[in-house]
């Protein structure tokens, strides 16, 4: 079959001839504000059977009748409730849904055999005025293939229906991006039985109370299958596994960029898109802008069709207003496979091991995949200048080691240095002034490197989830610090020869990295390996 399309800015005779369609029971794809729709005569089962046939859609999943106003309920519903025509006067025409209860009229294929019906009337004069001429209600469910992401152009149906149906109506780009929102009527309190495009929370405001079917969330259980049918299927996915990651966007981002693996895509909010720039991604809009992630969800969902990416990481928005329904696409293009960052404790992973052993490369690896790098030499020099109470607290214990507020450090190493008791006082002075300060700076943060050279000794381990001992071969240490200070050989093992050897750290760090690459480049890339193994390690065991 050749598909037709038609394009109602060249004239009247489009929409007419697309309206015979509909009247001689062909199938029609008609653009309305929410998704592409896959028309045909409501009324007509074999037309209605050809929908059923083109989507390769479930028999019991009904079929949402589309009306032009709200003077045709009466036709085909009974009992029609005053709440439906409070409703349909807020939001008609518009991204809603009623379950009203049905007439005889409407054919039982068309209801998936319930005594129930779906109705909207949607937000796009074309598709209004092609449905007034034809004379019928269009029964329409999203013009994609069954299970694939719903079509928000003429283009993205085409992709899936061309052939396969006797014309489309290309309206443009639709405005909402996702489909209407479904409410059921027939029961009180009325319930939601999927998000959309008009807010749950627009809804309680016109009627008041309004429960929230299980099948949303995810939650619905094996014996109480959802109320809408087309709920129960797994929907809306792309060819390629999808995890949802839930929860602040910052730690949401943080958990993505510290597991993705090069060959994997992400979606993501536009704020985070710099961070996944080497990776395939479709970025969502802004992660304020939740009418635009529900413009854009689809889209995205579906590019990645084209691509050979192994898996999809996508942050996604919270509940409140058309964040319940993107989360729901999502979700459900997951399987409901969906990971809460906010709930993920905070990983921090305390860094140290002697000088040249690549330290500073193993942070920036781990600053790569979205860890929080904390100096805490650079905060104590920063305390030392700010905290009057630091510097009282070391006056007090050790003289007068300042000079005009700086700290004289020779003065202060020639009392601690001899002395392990002096020492241990001088480290819990500075834990405790520099402890508050730290914590401030890695709040909200889901993973933080701490660069501490004396994370032991400073008790800062005892704040670490996993410690990290970055060690080197010595004569390699050597060559390194000759090189990067400038210093001669001597000198160079004098200075490694001062600080703790090896088995120091060995005992004491939960994770030993070492680095017996030539290259800083080399090793960078085996670090990077490292911390996420070790990531995702310690999040799979949340
Ligand atoms: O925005 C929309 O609603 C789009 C555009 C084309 O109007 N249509 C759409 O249709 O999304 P569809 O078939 O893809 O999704 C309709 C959903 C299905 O989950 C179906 O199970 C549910 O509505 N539904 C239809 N009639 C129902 C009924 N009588 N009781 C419960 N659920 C019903
Ligand atoms: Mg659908």
């Amino acid at each position: 079959m050749k598909t037709r399309v038609f394009h109602p800015e060249n004239g009247e005779n489009e929409i007419k001839e697309a309206a015979r369609i509909i009247r001689d029971g062909g199938l029609l794809g008609i653009p309305t504000e929410t998704v592409y729709g896959l028309g045909a005569n409501a009324l007509d089962e074999t037309a209605v059977l050809h929908i059923f046939q083109a989507k390769g859609r479930p028999q019991d999943n009904p079929l949402i009748l589309h009306v032009p106003d709200e003077s045709w309920l009466e036709r085909y519903c009974e009992e029609v409730p005053e709440t439906a025509y409070l409703l349909a006067e807020k939001f008609w025409p518009g991204p809603l849904t009623m379950i009203l209860r049905g007439k005889d009229i409407v054919p039982r294929r068309t209801t998936g055999g319930l005594s129930t019906v779906g109705v909207r009337c949607p937000d796009h004069p074309v598709t209004r005025e092609i449905i007034r001429q034809a004379g019928v209600p269009v029964a329409a469910p999203s013009g994609n293939t069954s299970g694939r992401p719903s079509p928000t152009s003429a283009a993205d149906m085409l992709e899936d229906m061309d052939g396969k149906i006797d014309g489309i109506v290309d309206g443009g780009a639709c405005r909402v991006g996702v489909e209407s929102t479904i409410i059921d009527l027939t029961v009180t309190p009325p319930q939601l039985l999927r998000p959309g495009g008009l807010p749950l929370e627009a809804l309680r405001q016109v009627i008041g109370e309004v429960s929230v079917d299980k099948a949303v969330t995810g939650n619905a259980s094996p014996d109480a299958p959802p109320r809408a049918p087309g709920m129960k299927y797994r929907h809306y996915a792309p060819h390629a596994p999808v995890t949802v990651v839930t929860g602040q966007p910052e730690r949401s981002a943080a958990y993505i960029q510290a597991v993705v693996q090069p060959e994997e895509g992400v979606i993501c909010f536009e704020e985070f898109r710099e961070k996944f720039e080497p990776h395939t991604l479709q970025s969502l809009g802004s992660a304020e802008d939740t009418a635009q992630q529900a413009h854009r969800v689809f889209d995205a969902l579906r590019r990645f069709d084209s691509t050979d990416v192994t898996h999809i990481y996508a942050q996604c928005p919270d509940d409140a207003g058309l964040g319940l329904a993107v989360g729901n696409r999502l979700k459900k293009a997951a399987g409901f496979h969906v990971i809460n960052a906010d709930a993920l404790p905070d990983l921090v992973i305390g860094l140290t091991g002697g000088t040249g052993s690549g330290k500073t490369s193993a942070l920036c690896a781990l600053e790569r995949l979205g860890g929080h790098i904390i100096d805490c030499d650079a905060v104590y020099h920063r305390e030392l200048a700010a905290n009057a109470a630091l510097r009282r607290d070391i006056t007090r214990a050790f003289g007068d080691v300042f000079c005009n507020k700086k700290l004289d450090r020779q003065k202060l190493g020639q009392v601690v240095f001899s002395d392990p008791d002096a020492l241990g006082r001088l480290n819990d002075i500075v834990n405790f002034h520099l402890l508050p300060s730290i914590r401030r700076e890695a709040e909200g943060h889901l993973i933080v490197g701490l660069d501490a050279i004396n994370l032991f000794e400073s008790g800062l381990a005892a704040h670490c989830r996993e410690t990290v001992a970055v060690l080197a071969p010595a004569e390699q240490r050597v060559k390194r610090i000759m090189q990067r200070d400038g210093i001669s050989e001597a000198y160079a093992k004098l200075r490694i020869g001062a600080q703790q050897p090896d088995e120091y750290y060995r005992l004491r760090c939960s994770r030993v990295l070492e680095n017996r690459h030539d290259t800083a480049a080399e090793f960078s890339a085996q670090a990077e390996i490292f911390f996420r193994e070790l990531i995702q390690e310690v999040f799979d065991h949340e």
